[in-house]
């Protein structure tokens, strides 16, 4: 007898199935970098309400020599790695200082799309003749997993950019497990976070005047049509960004300006959204002191040193595994 088989659905696919399928509505924010995505949001951080990068470039720049010397902390040679690739501008500041202290050190991006670590690889290469780059794409836990046992010297992991924003706190939580489960106890982490401010000025960065941070959200519905046959009417949806200060917590949802139907081929299945209805889209998680000191310990680390910028709006910090 012959047996009909369904296709097997990509992870994407199964995501946006289940995120959908769920009360409330939602999408992941991990789809949100598609190569028009990723141009949007190199547009995001150059709009004059998204200050996260700007504070982050200015707190490396003003403090990299104390950073570069929490880094190394008495160690001759250490690795520097890196999650996600990124454009490498901030990354460009500490690589500066550390060549021009003549510090042994390698450089490891590590990204899951191989286009974006040669991308980087080869533009630092140009940048600085004399660095040595060692980029691996793949999964971060396990490339971690497999660089272990490697070198001897101390892994400064980065992992910038307020990235771990963009995770609830039991993600959070899991994500630095996880890190701390691959790293030896001499390791170390220096982590990006946006911290607790005037609510209002959060708000704009997430709902900016131009209307950019609005294209980003909405070209995840585009990437929907595109990858999985879907019909979604974009201009049926508009962009809302809140933040409540008792969370310091941003969120970002796609309104469903009416009563529709969408049809997602790939998953063949239709979805009702009643007008007014959100689809929840990102959290971008600010902190406190608190907050930063209560991560770390929950997920096995204490804090080596902290690095905040002279308007204490973003804090860069370095943890050691406990
Ligand atoms: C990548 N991430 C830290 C950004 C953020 O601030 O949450 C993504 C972003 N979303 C809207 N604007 C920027």
């Amino acid at each position: 007898m012959k047996t009909s088989t369904s296709p097997e659905l990509t992870t994407f696919a199964e995501d946006v199935l289940r995120g959908l399928s769920s009360t409330p509505k939602q999408l992941s924010s991990k789809y949100f970098y598609d190569d028009e995505g990723s141009r949007l949001f190199q547009e995001i951080m150059k709009l004059p309400e998204y200050y996260l990068t700007r504070a982050e470039y200015k707190l490396l720049t003003e403090q990299s020599e104390v950073i570069g010397n929490a880094f190394t902390d008495g160690a001759d040679a250490i690795d520097l790695i890196e999650l996600g690739a990124g454009d490498g501008t901030k990354t460009a500041v500490l690589i500066e200082h550390l060549l021009g202290q003549k510090i042994d050190f390698t450089y490891s991006p590590i990204d899951i799309s191989k286009e974006a670590c040669d991308a980087l690889s080869e533009k630092f290469s140009v940048k600085f003749p004399g660095l040595k780059i060692e980029p691996h794409h793949g999964d971060y836990f396990t490339i971690l997993d497999s660089l272990r046992n490697g070198t001897g010297r101390r892994k400064v992991i980065l992992f910038l950019g307020s990235n771990i924003g963009n995770f609830n706190r039991e993600q959070a939580v899991d994500f630095f497990r996880r890190l701390r489960a691959v790293m030896n106890t001499g390791d170390r982490i220096f982590i990006g976070f946006d911290m607790q401010k005037d609510p209002r000025v959060i708000v704009r960065a997430y709902d900016d005047a131009s209307g950019v941070t609005a294209a980003f959200n909405l070209n995840l519905l585009r990437r929907i049509n595109r990858e999985l046959e879907a019909d979604f009417v974009v201009e049926n949806f508009s962009h809302y960004a809140q933040y409540r200060p008792v969370e310091c917590a941003a969120r970002s949802f796609l309104i469903s300006l009416k009563k529709q139907t969408v049809h997602i081929s790939a998953v063949n299945r239709s979805f009702e959204f009643e007008q007014w209805e959100p689809i929840f889209m990102e959290i971008s998680q600010k902190y406190t002191a608190a907050m930063i000191e209560e991560l770390a310990a929950a997920s096995g680390f204490e804090i080596t040193e902290t690095f905040l910028d002279r308007e204490n709006f973003y804090c860069d910090s370095l943890w050691q595994p406990k």
